[in-house]
């Protein structure tokens, strides 16, 4: 794909990894886009502002005013962008981003983008591997942010280990599938639900599970970097999603769940059920803290709705995917329940499996569709959530 009128904004900072840029705009400019440079006082000390200038054919910038004390306008240089490159992004300036601190032209730039910003970090290794930097980094991409995970080799201390910025080739493919990738769902409706729930029992206590959202979230930042329009109803979980596609509706037990997804279900062209649903709640929420006084404690339990089965007694022209979490005859089951609630796709996770399920990176799964099995690797729930996308994307 030619990025002939696409507008990249490229920030600069002072990293040796800096001396790989020229070939970055080079790549850009040959593939037509547009490409504004503005980068730190200390990138300026690793490439020359000219060599970029002359590559990216524009002023390069990295002051607040120029010679004729005229201001650089970063708002301007933010809107014009149709996304914002920070790379090499340095500790310092992946902190400064994460804390809004806003010293320099590049970082008021960040603050002040509308669009799409990317981070392609680059340092030592015990820098990347710091709790630090993996703090600033997870808040970027909570913001939003796209993160271009640095690769392991051979570091410019002499060590070896992953802290290197990725190859300019690489971060080129990430824009360019960038803005193939938006136009691919653009004004579809997407409907997730993610996370646990929490069944009341008495005003302090609940029912919960050990669900973390983990898998839901990553599909609704990829559905919403596809172009959809997401609404992600969320039980209760610690993750933070910002995304200008995606509303949030948060909500705590199985019946506040069903009333959104039922509230949203009938002008959604797509459903996508992760959430683990508590199965039953209790029948009675106690007014008042239950106190210990007897030796055992009866709770009645009722059965939640199935929030996936009813929708599949509703749909019409909807695409609905649910997902399975089996301990024993995983396929059959998942089967069974393709059937028994009328989805198009069970995604099957398996217990059996390290590094799969409940509050992991990763995941592995198959698609258990009417059609037969497929199964995948073990891989990050991002692109476990590619793969969803790119099934939705064949079979709407
Ligand atoms: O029947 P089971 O709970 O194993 O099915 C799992 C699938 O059904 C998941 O997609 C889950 O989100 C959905 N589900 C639901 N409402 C429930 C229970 C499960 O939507 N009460």
């Amino acid at each position: 794909m030619s990025l002939a009128g696409k507008k990249i904004l490229i920030g600069v900072c002072g990293g040796i990894a800096a001396y790989k840029i020229p070939l970055l705009v080079r790549l850009l400019k040959k593939n037509k886009a547009e490409v504004r440079v503005v980068m730190t006082a200390s990138a300026i000390e690793f490439v020359s502002p000219l060599t970029l200038s002359v590559l990216s054919e524009s002023k390069v910038l990295y002051e607040f005013q120029d010679e004729k004390h005229q201001w650089n306008n970063h708002v301007e240089l933010g809107l014009w962008a149709d996304v914002f490159l920070v790379a090499p992004a340095t500790a310092k300036t992946i902190s400064a981003m994460a804390h809004g601190y806003a010293d320099n032209l590049l970082l008021t730039t960040y603050l002040s983008a509308r669009c799409p910003v990317f981070v392609a970090p680059a340092m030592d290794l015990d820098m990347y591997s710091h709790l630090s930097t993996k703090k600033n980094l997870e808040k970027l991409a909570q913001f939003g942010n796209h993160i271009i995970e640095s690769t392991e080799g051979e570091l410019a201390s002499g060590l070896v280990g992953k802290g290197r910025m990725e190859e300019p080739e690489k971060i080129f493919l990430s824009l360019q599938k960038f803005f193939e990738n938006k136009e691919r769902l653009k004004g579809k409706k997407i409907l997730i639900t993610a996370g646990p729930t929490h069944e009341k029992i008495d005003p302090v206590r609940f029912f919960g599970n050990h669900s973390t959202g983990k898998m839901g979230y990553a599909i609704a930042k990829v559905a919403a970097d596809n172009g959809a329009e997401v609404k992600l109803i969320s039980g209760p979980v610690h993750l933070k999603l910002e995304h200008k596609n995606i509303e949030i509706i948060s909500v705590e037990s199985a019946l506040q769940m069903y009333d959104e997804v039922e509230r949203n279900f009938d002008s959604c062209d797509v459903a996508i059920m992760t959430a683990a649903v508590a199965d039953y709640r209790p029948e009675q929420v106690a007014a008042q803290k239950i106190k210990k006084e007897d030796e055992l404690l009866n709770l009645k339990l009722i059965k939640n709705p199935d929030i996936l089965k009813e929708m599949g007694k509703r749909k019409k022209h909807q695409l609905l995917i649910g997902f399975a979490l089996e301990t024993q005859n995983a396929v059959e089951n998942a089967q069974k329940k393709l059937t028994k609630k009328n989805a198009d796709l069970i995604v099957l996770n398996s217990l059996e499996n390290q590094g799969a399920g409940f509050a992991h990176a990763t995941n592995q799964v198959d698609f258990v569709t009417p059609e037969g099995v497929q199964h995948f690797d073990l891989k990050l729930k991002s692109e476990v959530a590619e793969d969803i996308i790119n099934f939705i994307i064949e079979n709407m």
